[in-house]
């Protein structure tokens, strides 16, 4: 028997998803020893979030952010819904996975930023050298720790939001994964409009 589909992820929100996982590991991998390569990857992860942002308003039905974002009391109790085993289940992103997209977003802007102001002041290379030369040495000690701290943070947010795929997947008898790279979704569900 063959089940109805509905499209939820676009192509062009599958191609940023599995770019931004390979920009990402290509990122973390070589920060020690291959720096052109690390400064590429950081380039590729930051214009593959502004593409995002930009999508996020006017992209395909699912990857807009008023689709998606909701309050985080909702996301909370959504997630108290997961321990009760009452949570609803959504085509779109669930109001906890629409909390980490968010929060991963931000993380890999702020790590990137920071990313190109190190650049900047170690390097005297990249689109903020001429802001960042009169920077003083314990400021540039103090950028570098951001650039690390948020590079970490965002590792940390990919590891729950992993956990939260693989619990989704579970929860609901689909596989996530492969929605995100065929774009389909099992129909009859949930989306934000009509989940409230
Ligand atoms: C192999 C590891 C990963 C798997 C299996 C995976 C899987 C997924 C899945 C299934 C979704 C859709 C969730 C839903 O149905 O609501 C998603 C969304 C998302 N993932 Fe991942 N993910 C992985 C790694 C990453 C990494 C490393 C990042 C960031 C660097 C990331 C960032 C995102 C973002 C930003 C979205 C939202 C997509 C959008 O709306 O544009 N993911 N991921």
């Amino acid at each position: 028997m063959t089940q109805d589909t509905v499209k939820v992820w676009d192509v062009l929100v599958r191609v940023f998803h599995w770019s931004l996982v390979t920009s990402f590991a290509i990122a973390y991998l070589t920060e020690d020893d291959y720096q052109d390569v690390h400064v590429i990857a950081g380039y590729v992860i930051l214009g593959l979030i502004i593409f995002r942002l930009i999508w996020g308003f006017i992209g395909s039905r699912y990857a807009r952010f008023n689709s998606f974002v909701v309050k985080p009391s909702t996301a909370l109790s959504y997630i108290k819904d997961i321990k009760n085993h009452s949570a609803k289940r959504y085509i779109g992103h669930n109001p906890a996975g629409a909390m980490m997209v968010l929060a991963l977003i931000f993380s890999l802007l702020m790590t990137t930023l920071f990313g190109l102001m190190l650049y900047g002041v170690g390097e005297f290379s990249g689109p903020l050298a001429g802001v960042m030369m009169e920077v003083s040495k314990s400021t540039a000690h103090d950028i570098e720790e951001i650039h690390e701290f948020f590079a970490n943070f965002t590792l940390f947010l990919i590891v729950l939001h992993i956990l939260g795929v693989i619990s989704a997947s579970y929860q609901h008898k689909e596989n996530l994964v492969v929605s995100m790279l065929n774009g389909k979704k099992r129909a009859n569900a949930t989306s934000k409009e009509d989940a409230s």
